[in-house]
């Protein structure tokens, strides 16, 4: 299947629209990027910017980096704006957030000094435990869009930017079941008009940005654009969306593992994950509504990877638990704890111990970064709707009603890859290989 329509050249400034900008994870990435662009560091973790993709047969020797395969966004082209309850600016935040020391923050210091954020779009009943001082004042649903849209505009008229993509990089919301109005564009623009509670801040971002024709992102495990109204703006408005909530740490090593152990079929009785993190995303995730989301969106990886109805002897009545705890000396550096259960031949148990020390924002930096190079080339690329084939950055990813998600790492890089090659025009890769073996 070779692609037909040309990919619009990534010319001119790109604008990265966040709300959220002033959290330790925009912080860190926008701190990354800069310091990228000055020379000071490099852009470890980033497939668009360190990645190789293999072309051809093995013999060929065509391995490109994945950034000089497909036209890409430069990131001196990158131009950022957002939005924060808090005022702020991003040198500020970043200090807060405590993720990058002073001593890495002092090379770009003049550069996050002069981004300050918009006052957000924000109602307390989706975040209860904070309470946002820069905020836009309370007013209709449809008055919040319009205004959104305003700090869009001005932004691209400001800095002369052509194209834009949206991030959201705020805080989890409270867990909220997908209802009526969520069912389909006309209900939700109704809604809107009669400022229906269950339409969350997200939603109203997301709105606001698929207007405005801007793709959006969701890096949080709130619904926001994964509701049929929403799918259904983007394919009118013929902008693609993709989420949700970033795969880091935990869930990275959980869809690691877990193809690795059914690849040898080996059987499952318990998978118990538990962290603590001191961050403000610990202390959102601390309130039970914006748990619950979260651990909806960490418990759904396991069970689809492991398939219990195809494999009823290895998976069918394995426990999986899912434990977060705030606990603020450790601010953004997490620690992880799994306790992993399985069985092999005869039945014989065994156990795994993953204890992964991570650092939230540092692994979620380049995951922004590739996302929003990612989605401004399928904008330029007219793939609108959802973006499957970005399931490799995300713990829940967003798929076809009538699908299940593809959740394992290796599965999703494939069909990353696979798209870009489409893209190009290029073949795909089956890793058959008996080719070079035999006449096929
Ligand atoms: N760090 C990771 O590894 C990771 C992984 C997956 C998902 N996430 C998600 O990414 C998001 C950001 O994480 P973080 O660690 O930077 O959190 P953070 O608390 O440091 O940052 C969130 C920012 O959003 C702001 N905010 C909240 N509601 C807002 C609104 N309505 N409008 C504008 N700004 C708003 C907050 O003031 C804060 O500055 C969270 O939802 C988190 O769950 C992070």
């Amino acid at each position: 299947m070779k692609r037909k329509q040309g990919i619009e050249k990534a010319g001119g400034k790109l604008g990265v629209l966040i709300p959220g900008l002033g959290g330790a994870v925009s912080t860190t990435f926008m701190a990354g990027v800069e310091a990228v662009r000055s020379g000071i560091s490099a852009p470890i973790g980033s497939l668009t910017q360190l990645g190789t993709i293999r072309l051809g047969k093995r013999f060929e020797g065509r391995v490109p980096a994945i950034k000089d395969l497909v036209p890409l966004a430069e990131l001196e082209d990158l131009v950022f704006g957002g939005w924060d309850i808090y005022p702020d600016n991003c040198y500020e935040a970043a200090i807060k957030a405590g993720v990058l020391n002073r001593d890495d923050l002092q090379g770009v210091e003049p550069f996050l000094k002069e981004l300050r954020p918009w006052p957000g779009v924000f109602k307390r009943e989706f975040v209860k435990n904070l309470s946002g001082t820069h905020v836009k004042p309370k007013g209709p649903h449809l008055e919040l869009v319009e205004s959104l849209r305003e700090d869009i505009d001005s932004f691209k008229r400001e800095h002369g930017i052509s194209r834009c993509v949206m991030i959201w990089c705020a805080s989890t919301e409270v867990y909220v079941e997908p209802g009526e109005v969520h069912s389909s564009l006309s209900k939700f623009e109704k809604g809107l008009k009669e400022n229906d509670p269950a339409i969350s801040p997200s939603m109203i971002y997301a709105y606001a940005a698929l207007r405005s024709g801007v793709p959006f992102i969701n890096g949080a495990p709130n619904l926001t654009v994964d509701i049929p109204a929403m799918t259904e703006l983007a394919s009118k408005q013929q902008v693609p969306i993709t989420g949700k909530d970033f795969k880091t740490g935990q869930t990275l090593m959980k869809t690691v593992l877990a193809p690795g152990l059914k690849a040898r079929m080996l059987g499952l009785t318990g998978w118990y994950s538990t962290n603590i993190l001191g961050n403000r995303d610990g202390l959102v995730l601390d309130d039970e509504g914006s748990f619950k989301t979260k651990e909806q969106s960490k418990l759904s990886a396991l069970e689809t990877i492991l398939q219990p109805d195809v494999y009823p002897k290895l998976y069918s009545d394995f426990k999986h638990k899912v434990v977060i705890s705030y606990y603020p000396p450790r601010g953004d550096q997490k620690e992880g704890w799994d306790a992993i259960d399985i069985f092999g031949w005869l039945g014989y148990p065994m156990q795994i111990k993953v204890n992964f020390l991570c650092r939230d924002s540092i692994l979620a930096a380049p995951v922004v970064l590739d996302l929003v190079l990612f989605m401004d080339l399928a904008q330029r690329a007219a793939m609108s709707g959802i973006q499957e084939w970005l399931s490799f950055y995300f713990k829940s990813p967003q798929c076809a009603p009538n699908l299940y998600p593809e959740h394992d790492l290796f599965i999703q890089l494939t069909k990353l890859k696979n798209t870009l090659r489409y893209l190009m025009g290029e073949e795909q890769i089956t890793h058959l290989g008996l080719d070079y073996y035999y006449e096929t």
